[in-house]
């Protein structure tokens, strides 16, 4: 096993798997480090849905496009969850607010869920497993995976996770200098084009340079597109269909 701080300086996102199946003990080494996710309040608003049916996996990949949700062992989709403490307050006859129809409701689930899934991240990658996020579980066609997931009312897809034993082992990443992450106390106050440009740079060279498929792109513009293509995804409509109708 990994120790913890290379299992996170050491990782990358893994799209390529072997066949073979993931041992049922590193998967419920998988599911307690979840189970021991942080969360608000120890309120726990998210649930996993582990899901290793082939049939449904290649469903998920149609409606994503992600070929890893079809090829890992394991896609686990991280939920924000109001259901089940919605259930419980409802059986021991305790009124409810409406939290989760409040700005903060929906970063609340939102948190938790994603604590959850760089949980399994770590656990999976000191177990020497490949993983990669998919964020088009969430955005590609929420009705439609909430179907296909059996989501009841009040629980929303954050995010996917791809879990296999890798069969590639990509180039790392550059990731922005500490010098833009890290401030020490307030945050800086300097110009900070030039670090970000000389990161944007670095990018480039990386994706011009980097073993397996190469690119031209930068960092900026790579990023921009991305929000540009999200100006479409109205999450908003999305999840009122999924019992969020989001007022403050
Ligand atoms: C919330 C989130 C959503 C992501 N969605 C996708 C996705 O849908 N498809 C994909 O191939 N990678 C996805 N990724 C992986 C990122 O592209 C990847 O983490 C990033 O490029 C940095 O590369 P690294 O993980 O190798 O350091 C996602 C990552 C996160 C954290």
């Amino acid at each position: 096993m990994k120790t913890v701080i290379s299992t996170l300086t050491d990782r990358r996102s893994v799209r390529r798997y072997e066949r073979e199946p993931i041992p049922q003990a590193d998967m419920d080494l998988i599911y307690e480090a979840i189970r021991n996710t942080p969360t608000s309040y120890n309120g726990q608003q998210f649930s996993v849905v582990d899901v290793t049916d082939q049939a449904l996996k290649e469903r998920l990949y149609e409606i994503t496009g992600q070929k890893q949700i079809k090829t890992c062992n394991h896609f686990l989709a991280f939920c924000g969850d109001y259901h089940k403490i919605r259930c419980a307050a409802r059986a021991k006859g305790v009124e409810m607010p409406e939290f989760e129809n409040t700005v903060d409701g929906l970063i609340v689930a939102t948190v938790d869920a994603s604590l959850a899934m760089m949980s399994a991240v770590a656990a999976a990658e000191s177990l020497g497993l490949g993983t990669c996020c998919i964020g088009y579980a969430r955005t590609a066609d929420p009705e439609a995976i909430s179907r296909e997931l059996g989501l009841p009312e009040g629980v929303y897809v954050v995010c996917g996770l791809a879990i296999g034993i890798p069969r590639e082992q990509p180039d790392l990443k550059p990731k922005q200098p500490l010098s833009l992450l890290i401030h020490h106390n307030t945050y800086r106050s300097d110009d900070l084009t030039p670090d970000l440009l000389a990161y944007d740079a670095e990018v480039t060279t990386y994706n011009e340079t980097r073993s397996g498929t190469k690119s031209t792109n930068d960092w900026v513009a790579h990023i921009i597109s991305y929000y540009t293509e999200a100006m479409d995804y109205h999450m908003m409509k999305k999840l009122a269909l999924r019992g969020f109708t989001l007022r403050s």
